[in-house]
């Protein structure tokens, strides 16, 4: 692995980074190219990014490989993105474990075919004791549908009397949520150009620092991921509090 210039090297990392993928399709076309041939590329650029938040400690990194509105994309596209997921499971699995890597997929699961399901919980089980670094990715996930699912699963605790109703709060809905026993994500970057969540993390991005870059996903490598924590460590992460009093404070959600 490389040596990093010194002075990105000193800049505060966050601890968690959320990435929406975009722009592999308009990287496809610019080069007359069919769009699964960007998404081909855009692994590449995962593994760089990978390789990268190893490279600089950051703890846990969570990406939007496919929306529960991905499915509304031309079957081929769908198509060939799981055959993509299918190939990308066989071939990185191991490397990542040698790294430390825990690879964990976050969505509704049931969708999938039994194949593709079987070999993520595979993958997820493999790399569990892991602890280099969490490799979210977010498949068959919405926001929405987090949201509810944490709802659904409070509501089966407070049946079975783990959880009381009178209590039922931020606190005790957080442990719900995908994610949760992870650090919050502290910084979110969308590739792509376009502004906007996109129905990923809504609970987790609450206090999140969001960058948007034009630059297409198969493009990014460690200097465009370098800009990104450099805007991430000029930003004044106040969490309600004023300037002033950020001033003598860790600068962490409040909790
Ligand atoms: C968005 O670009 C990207 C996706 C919907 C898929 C992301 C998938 C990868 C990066 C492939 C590798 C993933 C894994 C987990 C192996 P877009 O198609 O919306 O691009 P556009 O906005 O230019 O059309």
């Amino acid at each position: 692995m490389n040596p990093e210039p010194a002075s990105v090297a000193c800049v505060r990392a966050p601890k968690h980074l959320a990435i929406v993928m975009d722009g592999n399709g308009r990287w496809a076309e610019r080069r007359h190219r069919p769009r699964s041939f960007g998404h081909r590329e855009g692994q590449k650029a995962l593994r760089a990014t990978v390789e990268y938040c190893l490279r600089r400690g950051i703890g846990s990194l969570t990406l939007f490989a496919f929306s529960s509105e991905n499915w509304l994309r031309p079957a081929d596209e769908v198509g060939a993105l799981m055959q993509l997921f299918l190939k990308a499971l066989d071939r990185e699995v191991d490397e990542l474990h040698g790294h430390g890597v825990r690879i964990e997929f976050i969505g509704d699961l049931s969708a999938f075919s039994t194949e593709l399901r079987e070999r993520m919980l595979r993958a997820m089980e493999k790399t569990r004791g892991n602890r280099a670094l969490f490799a979210n990715v977010a498949v068959n996930y919405g926001g929405r549908w987090d949201i509810a699912n944490a709802a659904r699963l409070a509501a089966a605790a407070i049946a079975n009397g783990e959880l009381a109703d009178a209590n039922l709060d931020e606190k005790s809905l957080a442990p719900f949520f995908a994610l949760a026993s992870q650090p919050p994500v502290d910084l979110f970057v969308r590739t792509g150009g376009e502004m906007r969540i996109s129905n990923f993390l809504l609970w987790q991005l609450a206090y999140a620092e969001l960058v948007f870059i034009d630059t297409l996903w198969p493009d990014v490598d460690a200097a465009v991921l370098d800009g990104c924590i450099e805007e991430f460590a000029r930003r004044e992460r106040r969490f309600g509090r004023t300037s002033a009093q950020v001033a003598i404070t860790t600068g962490q959600e409040p909790t």
